[in-house]
């Protein structure tokens, strides 16, 4: 980057997640062109073409371009991997880990084989496996290799307190780390409301529940929509971890990034505080962490452990 050369963002996948990314990512006006690609002929076409259609009416130039391969996708700073299939009945969670890791590889092949300059952002389930995955078939330096799951459940985490205490949600700074659902480490010592400690304005048993909330955030969505998944603020959290690429910002988030002994965890996929830019994952903030929340973490990159072993026991062809 830091050249004329148009910028582009790639977005795998056209469902719900992918293209409300899409459409967030054109929306901002950042990129010359996003290309949306999915399996599903006419689909990203026909979105394309409709997203393409509010441009006027918005004010912005941003082109998208939907497609069923990859030729588009050609020189891509950053994509963006939403494909993938949901758990149906009669599925093991091993079936679907089966299904989404194949899906995963050849998605990653295609596109790092048209832009190996691209950074990757993850966000097919199971998070943990996924991430590391693409990193694997990549080739790439695991920096220009994250996945999204801190920024969703922090901005969950925030809104549960800000309802709770009726207070500006833009007032509230959460953070959790680890990653999604179990292995979520909320980290209410980093957590205040206009830099008031969370701790003095709830007591313990009242930030617990907040907490079971935010780490059952996405079953609560998916229990009242009775069909899919939620993807208004995660398709929000993978769009500003690109736009940060992209733009060279840099942003501080928690992403699931690889550490290399941080918090004094190696060689595992895990969320935490990360400073990104156009390199990816540029650096990872050691945050002053409580003695239980930094036992939580390693708890945390444990069970990662234990999921990523799973992988390797399947044949991935
Ligand atoms: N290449 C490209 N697209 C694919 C492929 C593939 N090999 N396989 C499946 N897809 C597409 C599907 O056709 C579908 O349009 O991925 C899209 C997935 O969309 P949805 O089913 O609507 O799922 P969504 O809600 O967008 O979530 C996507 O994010 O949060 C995670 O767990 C969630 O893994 C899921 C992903």
């Amino acid at each position: 980057m830091g050249n004329n050369r148009p910028k582009k963002i790639t977005v795998v996948g056209a469902g719900k997640y992918g293209s409300t990314a899409v459409q967030r990512l054109a929306g901002w006006d950042i990129a010359d062109e996003v290309v949306m690609t999915d399996i599903v002929e006419g689909l990203p076409q026909g979105l394309a073409l409709d997203m393409n259609q509010s441009r006027p009416i918005e004010g912005y130039r941003t082109l998208v371009t939907g497609i069923n391969d990859y030729e588009a996708t050609a020189g891509s700073d950053v994509a963006i991997i939403t494909a993938g299939l949901p758990r149906k009945p009669g599925m093991s969670r091993m079936d679907l880990l089966a299904v989404n890791a194949r899906i995963v590889k050849q998605v990653t092949e295609e596109l790092v084989a048209r832009s190996p300059e691209v950074t990757i952002i993850v966000v097919t389930n199971p998070l943990d496996q996924m991430t590391l995955l693409a990193a694997d078939v990549s080739g790439l330096p695991r920096h220009r290799v994250m996945g999204q799951a801190g920024i969703l459940d922090s901005a969950r985490f925030a809104h549960f307190i800000a309802e709770r205490l009726g207070v500006d949600v833009l007032s509230v700074r959460a953070l959790t780390l680890g990653s999604h659902g179990d292995t979520m480490v909320p980290v209410p010592s980093q957590c205040s409301v206009r830099d008031t400690p969370l701790a003095e304005l709830l007591p313990e048993n009242e930030i617990d529940a907040l907490v079971e909330r935010t780490r059952a955030g996405g079953a609560e969505i998916v229990g009242l929509l009775r069909t899919g998944s939620a993807y208004y603020a995660p398709s929000s959290a993978a769009a500003v971890m690109a736009r940060a690429v992209l733009n060279d910002e840099p942003y501080v988030a928690p992403v699931c990034a690889w550490l290399t002994g941080q918090y004094g965890v190696s060689d595992v996929y895990l969320g935490v505080p990360a400073r990104l830019g156009a390199g990816g994952v540029e650096e990872i903030l050691e945050l002053p962490l409580t003695d239980r929340e930094r036992h939580d973490l390693h708890e945390a990159a444990d069970a990662v452990r234990a999921k990523v072993a799973e992988l390797a026991e399947l044949v991935v062809d």
